[in-house]
């Protein structure tokens, strides 16, 4: 089991007013689309056009990291058909972005369960991965079929693998070993997390990374996401004081230092 290090220790992003990686979930397609007299759809096809232009902001505002969340493993109880058509763009979104993508220097990657996905859409994952792979630009994490509670248990297993075959003791499970063997163990965590859509949860993305990340929600929905929304989310996160644990005059004290 290859264990790889807390990647950068939370503290030494006390000092950023830019955040290096964003976390979105991105809320509101239906809506957006209800308001319209559209069908559902009709949102998500909308939804997919403001992923575009949110990497391009995002790149150009020297963030380096963007993880969206696509489709979570609860998803899978909408409807077949809205099922269905999600799927379909993930696969046409693939198609004609990963070249784009591969062209401004950005690694593409997906996290989540895919071993349940189509074939075709498995492939295609496969392809934007391999095609982007050395970029080293930006990083772009889509979470497809993604749950933190996945996430955790996929790790746990991975651990408890390891125990059962005797190349590990109990004593060696540890928080850096669990980080280890979680989706993007080799990136920072997100500094900054932006839920569009107007609800104030979690919904099962991102719970172990998340425990130090500054919250943002708004209520504009995804497809009105823009880049003045993005910068009122990175200008909120410019005016909070990250403590980790310690006191703000502690904080004042090490920024001040540095
Ligand atoms: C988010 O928009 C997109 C996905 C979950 C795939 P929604 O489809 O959840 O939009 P609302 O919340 O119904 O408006
Ligand atoms: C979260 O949105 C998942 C994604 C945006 C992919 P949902 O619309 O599924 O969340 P809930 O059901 O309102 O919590
Ligand atoms: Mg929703």
């Amino acid at each position: 089991m290859t264990e790889t290090r807390t990647p950068v220790p939370d503290t030494e992003n006390l000092n950023r007013l830019v955040p290096m990686h964003i976390a979105i979930i991105m809320d509101g397609n239906g809506r957006w689309a209800k308001k319209r007299l559209l069908p559902r759809t009709a949102g998500h096809t909308a939804g997919v056009k403001s992923v575009r232009r949110t990497v391009e902001y995002c790149v150009k505002k020297g963030v380096k990291a963007l993880t969206l969340f696509a489709f979570s493993s609860e998803n899978w109880r909408r409807p077949a058909e809205e099922v269905s058509i999600l799927m379909q763009l993930f696969v046409s979104a693939l198609e004609s972005e990963v070249q784009k993508l591969h062209k401004q220097g950005i690694r593409l990657r997906v996290i989540g369960d895919t071993s349940v996905f189509s074939v075709k859409l498995r492939r295609k994952i496969e392809d934007a991965e391999r095609i982007t792979a050395n970029n080293d630009r930006f990083d772009l994490l889509i979470a497809a079929n993604y749950g933190g509670r996945w996430d955790i248990v996929q790790a746990t297993r991975k651990i408890c693998a390891e125990f059962s075959a005797g190349n590990i003791e109990a004593d060696d499970i540890n928080e850096d070993l669990l980080q280890s063997q979680l989706s993007f163990s080799d990136i920072p965590h997100p500094d900054l997390f932006i839920r569009t859509g107007g609800e104030s949860r979690i919904s099962n993305f991102l719970l172990w990374h998340l425990a130090y990340t500054e919250l943002y929600f708004t209520p504009v929905l995804w497809p009105d996401f823009n880049e003045s929304a993005l910068e009122d989310a990175m200008h909120d996160f410019s005016k909070r004081q990250r403590r980790f644990g310690y006191t703000g005059e502690q904080i004042a004290q090490m920024t001040s230092n540095a």
